[in-house]
């Protein structure tokens, strides 16, 4: 069966991957995963600094094409294909990735296979196994990253119809924005949804926007909660907020303000906050799943961690009578393992990419 290593360096994680095919439909095996997080290079920032993640993923992809090959055991030469993301992404980062790819492809005399990201994180909950004899199903997709924020309709390997995509901010991107304003760490998502589990969802009404729509728009909620904030008395805070230890000197009721060892109010924030998502997020997935008629629903990208959103949209999926599948958790963020995935479903259905295609920062998943 084949092998393929894949790197994945679109934004600011490092990641390589070794991944065998199976001769059954039982899913490949993953010979070796690694993922270097970058985010404490960036935190003091507070965003992303290209030149940095690309420096970083210089440094980063060899120790982790080493590691990984020797996990799986196996020598570079025993590759079948180089695979790695072209796009979307920060064009210095992805070029880092797709270089190293093509320059083995060529040393190896193998094929190269250039990978979108967004088709990474599409077909990741199948990656435990394609179904039977017709391999990727046709279902509608519900793409939920920092980055992207997507419905698709998914034919078949290679064959999508993008539906609808937000106008705006992704959900992780409000998640990080959000917790942002509370003072809480990067990435957000985890923050927010660790607070959510002890709050209310129903104390604060928040904006679900665009409900009629196939697109989303996350900005509204967004704003929504920063003009809460002082009324609520919470006072925002760009430093990392500290449990239990007034901000910016204030305590609290002297000022008239609260701080922030207030978690009840704060927690059921998070909820709130969470629930508005989650709703917007389920109604329009299952609206798009009734309108094209699927047998299947599926879930991916660095908010479907969040379990309040899988276990919402299990349940709203088993009630309207459609199958749900979602990626493991472990392949919901960014990592390679989705990359070798589609490059192995790819170069089995005999694809090949020319080692003179250039990376494309703003890469569509439907051209
Ligand atoms: O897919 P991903 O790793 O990167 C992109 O392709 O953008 O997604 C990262 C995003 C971040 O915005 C992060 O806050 C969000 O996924 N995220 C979550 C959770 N875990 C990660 N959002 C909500 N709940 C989570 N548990
Ligand atoms: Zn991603």
């Amino acid at each position: 069966m084949k092998t393929v290593l894949a790197l994945e360096t679109s934004c600011d994680e490092t990641a390589v991957a070794i991944l065998r095919g199976r001769d059954d439909h039982s899913g490949p095996e993953l010979l070796a995963s690694e993922v270097a997080s970058q985010i404490t290079a960036h935190e003091k920032y507070g965003g992303i600094v290209p030149e940095i993640a690309s420096r970083n993923h210089l440094v980063y992809a060899p120790r982790l094409l080493d590691r990984t090959a020797s996990a799986a055991r196996i020598d570079f030469s025993d590759v079948d294909a180089y695979a790695a993301t072209s796009g979307p992404g920060l064009a210095s980062s992805l070029m880092v990735g797709a270089s190293i790819a093509k320059g083995l492809a060529i040393g190896f005399g193998k094929p190269y296979l250039a990978i979108n990201h967004l088709e990474g994180h599409l077909l990741s909950p199948f990656f435990s196994g394609v179904d039977g004899e017709v391999g990727i199903r046709p279902n509608v997709s519900l793409i939920v990253s920092g980055g992207h924020t997507m419905l698709v309709r998914v034919h078949a390997l290679c064959d999508y119809q993008v539906i609808g995509r937000t106008v705006d901010d992704a959900a992780g991107e409000a998640f990080d924005k959000v917790a942002k304003m509370l003072g809480l760490a990067y990435p957000g998502g985890p923050e927010i949804e660790k607070l959510a589990r002890d709050g209310d969802p129903n104390r604060f009404g928040l904006p679900r926007s665009m409900l009629g729509s196939e697109n989303f728009s996350f900005s509204g909620l967004k704003t929504a909660v920063r003009y809460l904030l002082p009324k609520i008395h919470v006072i925002p805070s760009e430093g990392k907020r500290s449990r239990g230890i007034p901000v910016n000197g204030l305590s609290g009721n002297a000022t008239g303000s609260l701080d922030f060892a207030r978690d009840d109010v704060l927690s059921d924030l998070c909820a709130s906050f969470q629930q508005a998502i989650i709703d917007v997020l389920v109604t329009k997935t299952i609206a798009s799943a009734q309108k094209y008629d699927v047998d299947l629903v599926t879930v991916s990208g660095g908010v479907s961690c969040n379990e309040e959103l899988r276990r919402q949209l299990h349940e709203a999926c088993s009630r309207n009578g459609f199958e749900f599948k979602n990626a493991e958790p472990s392949l919901c963020t960014d990592n390679a393992a989705m990359i070798a995935f589609v490059g192995l479903l790819r170069l089995q259905a005999g694809f090949e990419s020319q080692v003179t295609e250039e990376i494309d920062p703003n890469l569509e998943l439907v051209r």
